[in-house]
């Protein structure tokens, strides 16, 4: 947030700072959080996917060990279910003492307003609560790895609106008073990069940096749940905006969570390998203190209450 940063996209990914290191992927079975995941595991990283359900853990497995290079293990655990999100935090914090990475890929577009299992709306269980009770929980290994980055994949979107960039509605954040696919879609985009920040402000002394980073529009399979002339929709916009392969969106997310000129600094939101100020509504400092409030009160647990000094 505080500097301009521009980081060369050619870079091959930091070997030092990846060879041997741990990095826990969410979404890791498709789309981002795949290709993030490789391109770690040919550096030599160690990858830790995470994966929705137990089925998909053998095969996610199978495709990520095929990338060559460091160990990937897979682990399952429904992020939208809180129990679940608990239960990967403690197994994870037992097989690994340190972590150098968190990277949070897994999303979700729906059609229609749909509720999780535990009766919280399904993209802001995935998307908002799932990073937050995570990261918080895994704070230890993260401390423990040199210390370990955090990134939330976010996007563009929240810089769009019909009248200008829209702020952060707290009464909405589940879409309990009006839901449309894309303006849910955007509100959460928002919700992250405030929830990286606001993760940055009370981390800021524990040396765990976190940063937002858009990759940019990409190729992947995130519409699958809309019906077919939606999904149509979505990709001739993506053909329009020149979307990029999959592989090129990964580097960017890895270079969040990897490139050395990123040391130092927290908090920062960064749009296709260079460091840029969000929206307004993107650093409004009270929408971000909302959103951790709203995760608490979920969550009925409060949170590093004591605020460190801003970075
Ligand atoms: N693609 C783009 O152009 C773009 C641009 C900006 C930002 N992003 C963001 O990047 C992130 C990744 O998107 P993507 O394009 O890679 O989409 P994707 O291919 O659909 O990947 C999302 C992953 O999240 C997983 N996931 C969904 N719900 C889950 C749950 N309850 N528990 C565990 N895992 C769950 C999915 O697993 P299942 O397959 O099992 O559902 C999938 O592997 C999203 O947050 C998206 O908003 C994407």
């Amino acid at each position: 947030m505080k500097r301009a940063t521009r980081i060369m996209l050619e870079r091959p990914a930091a070997p030092a700072r990846v060879r041997g290191k741990t990095f826990v992927v969410t979404g890791a079975g498709s789309g981002l959080g795949r290709a993030s995941a490789e391109a770690l595991l040919r550096a030599g990283g160690q990858v830790v996917g995470i994966v929705r359900d137990e089925t998909q853990v053998r095969p996610t497995r199978s495709t990520l060990s095929s990338a060559g290079g460091g160990r990937a293990d897979v682990l399952a655990a429904d992020l939208a279910s809180r129990s679940q999100v608990e239960a990967l935090a403690e197994d994870a914090v037992r097989r690994y003492p340190e972590i150098h990475g968190l990277i949070h890929c897994a999303g979700l577009r729906l059609p229609d307003r749909t509720m999780g299992p535990d009766g919280t709306e399904l993209m802001f269980a995935v998307e908002v609560l799932a990073p937050f009770l995570l990261t918080l929980r895994l704070l230890e290994p993260l401390r423990q790895g040199e210390p370990g980055r955090v990134v939330l994949v976010a996007g563009e979107e929240h810089r769009r609106g019909l009248l200008g960039p829209p702020r952060l509605d707290p009464a909405n954040l589940e879409a309990e008073r009006t839901f449309s696919p894309i303006a849910h879609a955007r509100h959460l985009t928002l919700a992250r990069i405030l929830l990286a920040q606001e993760l940055a402000r009370r981390l800021h002394g524990s040396g765990v940096p976190v940063f937002a980073v858009a990759p940019g529009p990409t190729w992947t399979g995130r519409f699958r749940h809309y019906p077919w002339h939606r999904r149509l929709l979505e990709q001739a916009q993506l053909f329009v905006r020149r979307a990029q392969p999959v592989e090129v969106g990964a580097q960017r997310v890895v270079q969040a969570a990897v490139d050395p000129e990123l040391a130092g600094s927290s908090g920062g939101y960064l749009v296709e390998g260079r460091e840029v100020v969000p929206s307004p509504p993107a650093r409004d400092l009270e929408a971000a203190r909302l959103i951790w409030k709203k995760a608490e009160e979920i969550l009925g647990e409060r949170f590093l209450p004591t605020e460190a000094t801003p970075p």
